[in-house]
């Protein structure tokens, strides 16, 4: 890839310097650093700050204003390539008002349009925009998919490439961008955003009636993480630099169940350096939300099916956090590199997980991903197949085996070179490589000069890129085990060897311990037996949202039809796509008996879907 003179100078500034300076973040420009999911062409002209100043209309499902954009351009350069996808260009123009020419080109289904605009000498473009009710990151919410059932809500989802649907920029996590925003919203509404709020809880006084929302992001960020929500919305502090956001009446329940997140900041700090975002707030969704979490910087977005008044899913909250550092300070720079974000994050997860509830639980938690990556593989057609690598085309990684294979890669190698050089290594790699994208070779050359350093015999063990490149699992890989997971184990035999279910006494259980139960259970059960583990167990009636999906796949595969109305009931309310997706493949393989009823649930669930889990699930049924 060739790079035109003027921008060269801007791609060699180190990042760290630019959260600083104000520079802009450099831009990779390896082959395998080429996002094949953008129409931008980040070396001849790219945005380098994004103002957005927007109205929130819930009547009609849109917003419409004004976005600002900064642009760098080399020498020469006469136009900009942006990403929008069923976006309404109103105009575009120059400061000074002055209209400049653009285009927008044929709309592909997953990458949306090019909107090309002529420079002709601007360092600033401003684009005048509506979206429309179906934008892919935008979920409009009736208020009666609320808690409060009084208002609606409205908030967005940005990863992977769906902010091009509300916001004409650059999309590619490889070319990060400062950004601001103030929204204007209807009275009684309060807005959020991923970044510093500029104004109280309340927002200031608009025209009207109505309230405005200023936010500001500083550093460079990928733009897949400018995200906001706009409804009935509260504040609780749960500590000197982080508090939870959500509707008033989920808002005690939901400041207790994060509570702990002051001792995961300090012991995330502790391993792998200054939390850089300064505020680390959550907010708590409507059920609709489609992940258990979205680690917008300075503000999580998180599902309240965590909610269960026993802390036992706060691993979410682990997990985002830790993006603070694997995802939102050092980036994958395209997609095809996703397991640098997840992997890394998944095991930051583990040792947070570790420091702050001990040993065991993160033991458990790392049982539960080797179960994980052993079903990926085998649900992927076994070791050989290529969607089981780490690096591949975007999105082509099988499941969750970016988290799983990713994670017990690092697992790996933390074993081979012993944790203290292990940690060391990584807390300095954070900081080489803050705010700047990564890619695969080059976090493995990153790791050979500064871990391994010709250590012929240590490079020969690791097998990196056995790991990185190839499919399957490397035979040096490490498993960790769980002794509470164990005795489990041990009662899932007991009540396979025909034990009544009344011995299994889950009373106290982590939500890792009955995932391990119910999925270890043989898939085929006779009627009467499915019937005494609900009667023991309450399964159906249960308030763990992880515990009602996996007793949904095990019913769905036999067909057990009692368990029907509360599988209904569960996809209808719960929008999350790791806990409704298997159902509805699980009914998809039932043939005759099980497509009817997922095409049935979907028709019924849809409005309250997300429009990625709508997508989803469409794509799974059929119903495209
Ligand atoms: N960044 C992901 C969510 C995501 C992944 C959004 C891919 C869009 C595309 C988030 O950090 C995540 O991994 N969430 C998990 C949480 C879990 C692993 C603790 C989820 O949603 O289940
Ligand atoms: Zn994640």
């Amino acid at each position: 890839m060739r790079i035109l003179p003027a921008l060269a100078a801007a791609i060699v500034i180190a990042a760290p310097a630019a959260a600083q300076t104000g520079k802009p973040a450099p831009i990779l420009t390896a082959p395998e650093a080429k996002d094949a999911w953008t129409h931008a062409v980040p070396e001849v002209a790219r945005v380098t700050h994004v103002d957005l100043n927007l109205d929130v209309d819930f009547a009609g499902k849109t917003l419409s204003g004004v976005a600002t954009l900064d642009v760098l351009a080399a020498a020469g350069a006469k136009e900009i390539v942006l990403d929008v996808d069923d976006l309404d260009v109103i105009s575009v123009t120059c400061p000074k008002g002055k209209p400049l020419p653009f285009a927008i080109g044929p709309r592909d289904k997953e990458l949306g349009s090019a909107l090309t605009v002529q420079l002709e000498g601007n360092k600033q473009i401003l684009i005048r925009y509506k979206t429309r009710p179906g934008a892919s990151a935008l979920q409009w919410l009736a208020p009666e998919l609320t808690a409060g059932k009084r208002k609606p809500y409205l908030f967005s989802q940005g990863q992977p490439i769906n902010n091009r649907s509300w916001i004409p920029t650059q999309d590619s996590p490889g070319i990060r961008q400062t950004w601001s925003a103030t929204l204007t919203v209807p009275a009684g509404f309060v807005a959020v955003m991923s970044g510093d709020r500029l104004d109280g809880e309340k927002g200031q006084a608009a025209p009207d009636g109505r309230r405005r929302f200023r936010f500001r992001m500083d550093k460079p960020v990928p733009p897949y993480l400018v995200a906001m929500a706009v409804g009935d919305l509260a504040f609780k502090a749960t500590g000197k630099r982080s508090g939870v956001w959500t509707e008033p009446s989920m808002l005690d329940a939901a400041a207790h169940e994060v509570g702990d997140v002051e001792k995961m900041i300090d012991a995330a700090q502790a391993l792998y350096g200054p939390y850089r975002w300064g505020r680390y707030d959550m907010l708590v969704l409507p059920p609709s939300f489609p992940y258990g979490g979205m680690e917008n910087p300075t503000l999580t977005f998180l599902t309240p099916t965590i909610i269960t008044g026993d802390r036992s899913n706060t691993d979410v909250v682990a997990h985002e956090l830790a993006h603070s550092w694997s995802g939102n300070l050092v980036t994958n720079a395209t997609w095809s590199d996703s397991w640098l974000n997840e992997g890394f994050t998944t095991y930051f997860e583990n040792r947070i997980m570790e420091a702050v509830y001990g040993k065991e639980r993160a033991a458990m938690y790392a049982d539960l991903d080797w179960d994980g990556l052993q079903r990926d593989i085998r649900d992927a057609g076994g070791g050989d197949a290529a969607t089981t690598r780490l690096h591949g085309d975007p999105g082509a990684t099988f499941g969750q085996l970016d988290y799983f294979k990713g994670s017990t890669f690092l697992r790996t190698i933390e074993a081979a070179v012993g944790r203290a050089k292990w940690d060391a290594y990584l807390r300095a790699y954070f900081d080489r490589h803050a705010f700047q994208p990564q890619t695969t070779a080059g976090f493995l050359a990153d790791l050979r000069a500064n871990l391994i350093r010709g250590d012929k015999a240590l490079e020969a063990k690791l097998e990196l890129d056995r790991w990185a490149y190839r499919p399957g699992l490397p035979d040096n890989a490490v498993h960790v085990t769980s002794a509470t997971l164990a005795a489990v184990d041990a009662k899932l035999a007991a009540f396979n060897a025909g034990g009544p279910a009344s011995a299994v006494q889950p009373a106290g259980w982590a939500t890792q311990q009955w995932l391990r139960f119910l999925n270890g259970l043989p898939r085929q059960q006779p009627p009467a037996r499915l019937a005494e583990l609900d009667g023991a167990l309450g399964l159906s009636t249960s308030n763990n949202a992880y515990v009602r999906s996996a007793w949904a796949e095990l019913a769905i595969a036999n067909r057990y039809e009692p368990a029907l109305p509360g599988i209904e009931e569960f996809v209808k309310r719960v929008g999350r796509g790791l806990l409704i997706y298997p159902i509805y493949k699980d009914l998809m393989a039932q043939g005759d008996w099980g497509k009817p009823i997922a095409l049935r649930f979907y028709e019924g669930a849809k409005a309250g879907y997300h429009p990625n889990a709508a997508a989803g699930v469409a794509k799974i049924v059929g119903a495209e």
